[in-house]
């Protein structure tokens, strides 16, 4: 798409687009994929060999859109040695390539969407994350941009509540504070998974409209950076004290001072997770401190 672009798109002009999914193994990346294009639901484990490479067409607004999906194995073991062979097999058929380091690189490059999975019960799928994006960084090169990729995290296997360990507010801070969108899905019952592709695929449409930038309106993210690293360290404080870093015992000064400084961070972080951070026990050990002082 050019930038020159009209306004106004022909209707019904198809418009052919990049989208790959990524995440530890067993997140369930494949099974949304499934979910979507098949209605359907495996229960049993068929691990990705390298990469699957579909194509589907979704109608979004008054286009048709071509999807080149690539669901990519979360194993690790494709990402040592034998992924560039796997890569090689798939990138192949797309484009002929010399060598062995530009493969990867010309898997990544014109990918226009990203579909990040974990499994909300399971840390360190979730964890992971980065290092996904980190890798897919590496493989873009120097000159790689990620910025006006759609990226779309998935909560996924929300229907194991028992299991869950990961919540729906760290999630959706990892994701909104690095501008991506947030779903909470389920395979197995198809909730959150066509909203989610729906609205992955509006914005995908919404940057190849704008030349290929993410139009300034576009972003809903709730928190920046700053924001977010505030609210993690206050959810991930031990207690009061370790919250206003301060130690336990502090002089009335220092208390002051403390609190006057997190005001005034939290005052811009509009933090719908203060109220978590600690048990109302710990608050009154800190006011209690206060009155004895
Ligand atoms: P790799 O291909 O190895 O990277 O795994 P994957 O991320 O593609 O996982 P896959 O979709 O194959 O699903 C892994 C297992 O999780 C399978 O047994 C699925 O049936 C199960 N699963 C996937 N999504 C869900 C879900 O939303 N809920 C539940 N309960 N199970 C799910
Ligand atoms: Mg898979």
């Amino acid at each position: 798409m050019e930038a020159s672009m009209p306004k106004r798109k022909e209707p019904g002009k198809s418009l052919r687009i990049k989208v790959i999914s990524m995440g530890n193994a067993e997140v369930g990346k494949s099974c949304i994929i499934k979910r979507y294009c098949e209605k359907r639901f495996v229960s049993k484990y068929l691990a990705t060999i390298g990469i699957d490479y579909g194509v589907t067409k979704v109608q979004v607004r008054d286009r048709e859109i071509k999807v080149n999906i690539f669901d990519m194995a979360g194993h690790p073991f494709f990402y040592e040695g034998t992924a560039q062979l796997c890569c090689l097999i798939v990138v192949w058929r797309i484009t002929p390539v010399t060598s062995e380091p530009q493969v990867r690189n010309e898997f990544y490059k014109d990918t226009q969407g990203v579909i990040l999975v974990y499994d909300v019960g399971q840390k360190e799928s979730f964890d992971a994350l980065d290092a996904w994006l980190v890798e897919m960084k590496q493989d873009l090169g120097p000159h790689g941009n990620m910025e006006n990729i759609v990226f779309v995290v998935c909560a996924n296997k929300i229907d194991c509540a028992k299991h869950r360990c990961v919540d729906e507010s760290e999630g959706r801070l990892w994701a909104e504070s690095k501008g991506f969108l947030y779903f909470e899905t389920s395979a197995q019952t198809g909730e959150g998974i066509s909203e989610m592709f729906q609205t992955f695929y509006l914005n995908i449409l919404d940057v190849c409209e704008h030349g290929g930038k993410r139009p300034a309106t576009n972003s809903n993210a709730s928190f920046t950076k700053e924001q977010a690293d505030t609210i993690r360290r206050i959810r991930n404080s031990k207690d009061s004290w370790d919250m206003l870093g301060i130690k336990p015992g502090a002089s009335r000064e220092l208390l002051g001072r403390s609190f006057q400084s997190q005001e005034e961070q939290q005052r811009g972080s509009h933090s719908p997770c203060r109220h978590s951070t600690t048990t109302p026990a710990q608050d009154a050990s800190v006011r209690h401190h206060l009155t004895q002082q």
